[in-house]
């Protein structure tokens, strides 16, 4: 009986979700966004590490080397060129949704990823202390675009800009050079 009551109240919400909803693709973000928050653990998880300038510091070596990629250096997707191309998009770790999250709910994110987006979890990659420390990271974000675009976007931008002027009009491509090879052709035909 109890089980048909949270099924029912299960397909209540979905119900009301719906009839919120204005677009398809908006219904699907809000399935998504009340699973999400159903099934999300660590509310009452305390940060055990406690709130400093050098845990934010060591907080953002360890974000700028795991989740730059994605985050950006700033934790505001700075010069990710797929951000809003993801589905859903990476977050803006400044927003109020975000912000409003637990300490706990933060490491757990971290720790877990999140089911059906591109939030990977980093169980196994980073340990407990280096995720708390992220923690405090992301409470302390440095102000949007105040650090660059990560460097690995930095070069493909240059040598895109390369490529477009290379295919200008008007400008013939190198030709092919008819020499053989400098380098030694190792394998046998
Ligand atoms: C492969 C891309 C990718 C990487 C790498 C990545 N994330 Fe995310 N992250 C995402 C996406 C996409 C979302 C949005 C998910 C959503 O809206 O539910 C997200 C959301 C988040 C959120 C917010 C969750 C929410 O409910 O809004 C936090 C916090 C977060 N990431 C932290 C991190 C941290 C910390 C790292 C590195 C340890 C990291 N992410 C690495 C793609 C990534």
């Amino acid at each position: 009986m109890m089980k048909f009551i949270a099924l029912l109240s299960f397909f209540a919400i979905l119900v009301l979700i719906a009839c919120k909803a204005t677009a398809p693709g908006d219904l699907e973000s809000r399935i998504a966004d009340e699973t999400k928050k159903m099934t999300l653990g660590g509310k009452n998880l305390k940060n055990p590490i406690a709130d400093t300038p050098e845990s934010v510091k060591e907080g953002a070596s360890h974000f700028q080397h795991h989740c730059q990629i994605c985050h950006g250096l700033d934790g505001h997707n700075t010069g990710v060129p797929f951000a809003d191309k993801m589905s859903p998009a990476v977050a803006d770790l400044a927003e109020k949704d975000v912000q409003e999250y637990t300490d706990g709910q933060l490491k757990w994110i971290i720790e877990n990823g999140i089911r059906f987006t591109g939030m990977p979890g980093w169980k196994g990659i980073l340990d407990d202390q280096e995720m708390w420390h992220i923690v405090h990271f992301i409470r302390h974000l440095p102000a949007k675009g105040s650090l660059g675009a990560p460097a690995i976007y930095k070069g493909s931008e240059e040598q895109h800009q390369e490529m477009e002027k290379g295919a200008q009009p008007g400008k013939v491509p190198a030709q092919p050079s008819k020499q053989p090879p400098t380098r030694p052709h190792e394998h046998p035909h």
